[in-house]
């Protein structure tokens, strides 16, 4: 048996830290040397794994003698070292918490020059577990690829009398808020800060990006509640930034205006940013969605966008503070019966004019499709189109449209598949990632001034999709996504299959070989499964609207939102091309400029989302499309049987709380695949009057 199943129904599940995962370290004689307020985090955990596993620990000043310790965390350079850590600078010198580690002869010492990095050094220690003493000798520095390694919660203060607690939160309630205030007890924050320190993030937005009355508080009134949150975070190394309001000036501060040229407006956020970094010095900065989905911003008083986040920006430049300002802008009252207004279009038309526009303190946050966080969609080509600005990649880690956590779906694999997309290539393994754009890395291979380089990091953000449920994320599974998401920051080029091994190697510690292998089988192609029983070939949205679970095939198709398949008795799919449709497939770089252009190049898995084509065209796969519309929907269900199956086999190995959680959800996922399955291939064989060639059930 594995897992702790003693745990009182009020604990939350360990998740990637149980007691456990410390054993390797907790059984040796460990010292901690050196101060600040993370070193003192390093030496409790430290003092509590050596009290339970029976190693010693000794607290010392950096420099003092460590002769017969078997790991050393220390501040100071070794004796003798001239040289101690090379910090990882992804370009823009600010790259904190990397870390040396050496082993010789099984003695560990690792050595950072500031409290982060060895904090950082822990988990790393703790991930290796025997292995960090075992193997031969090595010298290794490690160093996150970007300082941004942020989460964005979006948590209501007072729940929202359609959103809930959190938006898009299926996971519980809030770990900050509860009906309309903040949490006294944040003791479930503390726990979270701990998860999150140890997968490497080191910044979290605490409210919705929706910013309602109530929440628009939090910058005023209530930051006495947020400067308690931060104090929680600040112990685990991660900063604080709040979601703000573009109509703050209004609705806070009683002017009449919130036009970002007006001084009245600009010395109203440049009080408020004195009262924030007062209050918080170690605060990280605002995140702003304006203009979008009914939320205000600058388009009011006929400004840009850069107009708007400058503003911001130089109220919080002195205090080294961020905007992060993003680029989800688009019309969501369009009318479906106009085919020239194309929501994909919208953040690239919005701020690709504005590369060059935002000051230095500005990121734009970028959902990584021009859609809206679809199971497919191809990778957002605002991405590439603005050198000369700080971008980061959006994610969604809450699994709003890919199965809300009642699936099992880890997104490992996307977010490979996205960080490795090369705009400027198909091939070359020389041209730059959308890691490396994210991460400061990229020349900017396709501007006129070739040669100049990509702005500095931006880093990554990404919607969290943890609660106050016991097992944090609801599907105990979701919990390798948040896992996943955080190492991912740190390493862009890590392999999801072998996060996958390391989640599970630290979750269920100790458990037989099977559960792991069984992991693997539920978890390798969840994503894959989803997709083919949901909306493949990249036609996206048939989701139920506003909750967006379950089918729906025609649930959008009629209404304002932009997001249409087009689907008549002949054919389907939206024709981006610039030749015939939207133009959308020319915002992109050669090559995939005429790679999506043509229906001949382009990828199945994104053909209805190029190209409006008959149930009859060809695949590459050699199916037609109709024919892999049924095939891929039979395949979907199949594949949620097979995971089930061998989940079976070996959830009695595991914590039986979690089992029962795990099979709950499996029997509700395997209802829910069929539904989509059904629904999705009734409706196109009635369309289509095309039978499936395999004479299948549709109804
Ligand atoms: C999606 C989601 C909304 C959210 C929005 C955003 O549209 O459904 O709930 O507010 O994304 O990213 O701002």
């Amino acid at each position: 048996m594995t897992g702790d199943s003693s745990r009182s129904l009020t604990e939350p599940h360990p998740a990637w830290l149980p007691d456990d995962a410390f054993a390797a370290l907790g059984s040796r004689r460990v010292v901690v040397a050196g101060d600040g307020v993370l070193a003192g985090t390093v030496a409790e955990e430290v003092a509590a794994a050596t009290a339970r596993f029976g190693g010693s620990f000794s607290r010392l000043e950096a420099g003092d003698g460590v002769a017969d310790a078997e790991l050393v965390l220390t501040l100071a350079p070794s004796p003798g070292e001239a040289s101690p850590v090379e910090t990882a600078d992804a370009g823009n010198g600010q790259v904190d918490g990397s870390f040396r580690f050496t082993r010789e002869a099984g003695a560990v010492v690792v050595q950072a020059r500031c409290d982060t990095g060895l904090l950082h050094g822990l988990f790393h220690v703790v991930r290796l577990g025997e292995a960090a003493f075992d193997g031969p000798d090595a010298d290794e520095t490690h160093a996150p690829a970007t300082d941004l390694r942020m989460l964005d919660h979006w948590d209501n203060v007072a729940a929202h009398p359609v959103m809930g607690q959190v938006e898009r939160g299926y996971s519980g309630g809030s770990i900050f808020y509860d009906n309309g205030f903040v949490r006294s007890d944040l003791s479930r924050v503390e726990r979270y800060a701990r998860l999150l320190a140890a997968v490497g993030i080191n910044r979290v937005a605490i409210n919705n990006v929706n910013v309602h009355e109530r929440e628009a508080h939090l910058l005023t009134d209530d930051l006495g509640d947020v400067v308690r949150i931060a104090a929680v975070f600040r112990r685990w190394g991660i900063r604080v930034h709040l979601s703000v309001s573009f109509a703050s000036p209004i609705v806070l501060g009683g002017l009449g205006t919130s036009d970002p040229l007006d001084p009245d407006v600009a010395h109203w956020w440049v009080r408020a940013a004195a009262r924030v970094w007062d209050a918080i010095p170690d605060f990280g900065g605002f995140v702003v969605k304006a203009d979008s989905e009914g939320q205000p911003g600058p388009f009011a008083y006929g400004r840009t966008h850069a107009d708007g986040a400058n503003m911001l920006a130089a109220a919080v430049e002195p205090y080294d503070g961020l905007i992060h300002w993003r680029a989800f802008v688009y019309d969501h009252k369009q009318d479906w019966r106009d085919r020239s207004t194309d929501r994909a279009r919208a953040a690239h038309d919005h701020f690709h004019p504005l590369d060059g526009a935002f000051s230095d303190n500005v990121i734009v946050q970028v959902k990584y499709g021009p859609l809206d966080f679809q199971v497919r969609e191809p990778v957002s080509p605002v991405l590439a189109a603005m050198p000369r600005t700080r971008i980061a990649l959006e994610l969604q880690v809450t699994q709003e449209y890919t199965g809300q956590q009642q699936h099992a779906v880890y997104l490992g694999p996307q977010w490979n598949e996205i960080l490795d997309f090369r705009f400027w290539s198909a091939d070359d393994a020389g041209s730059p990632t959308v890691a490396d754009l994210a991460t400061g890395r990229a020349k900017a291979t396709e501007d006129p001034g070739t040669g100049t380089w990509h702005k500095p990091a931006g880093g990554f953000a990404a919607v969290s999709n943890a609660g106050d449920d016991e097992f944090w994320t609801g599907h105990p599974f979701a919990q390798a996504n948040l896992y996943a998401y955080g190492r991912l920051c740190w390493d862009p080029t890590l392999d999801a299959t072998a996060l996958l091994d390391e989640w599970a190697g630290l979750t269920f510690p100790g458990a037989p070989e099977a559960v792991r292998q069984a992991l693997h089988t539920v978890l390798d192609r969840s994503w894959e499964t989803y997709e083919q029983h949901t909306s493949p070939l990249g036609v996206g949205f048939m989701v139920r609207p506003g909750h967006h679970y379950g089918p729906d095939v025609d649930g959008y198709e009629y209404t304002p939102w932009g997001t249409y398949h087009f689907a008549d008795r002949d054919g389907i799919g939206v024709d981006r091309t610039a030749r015939t449709g939207t133009g959308y497939a020319g915002q992109y770089p050669s090559p995939w400029r005429e790679t999506y252009e043509s229906a001949e190049t382009c990828p199945d898995e994104l053909l209805l989302f190029f190209h409006h084509v008959p149930y009859t065209h060809v695949l590459h796969s050699g199916s037609t499309v109709i024919q892999h519309i049924y095939d891929s929907h039979f395949a979907g269900v199949d594949g949620v049987e097979r995971a089930i199956e061998a989940w079976s086999a070996v959830s009695p190995l595991v914590d039986q709380r979690l089992a029962e959680r795990v099979s709950e959800r499996f029997a509700e996922q395997l209802q829910n695949a069929t539904e989509w399955r059904d629904q999705v291939n009734t409706y196109f064989l009635r369309k289509s009057g095309i039978p499936d060639e395999r004479g299948r059930t549709i109804y």
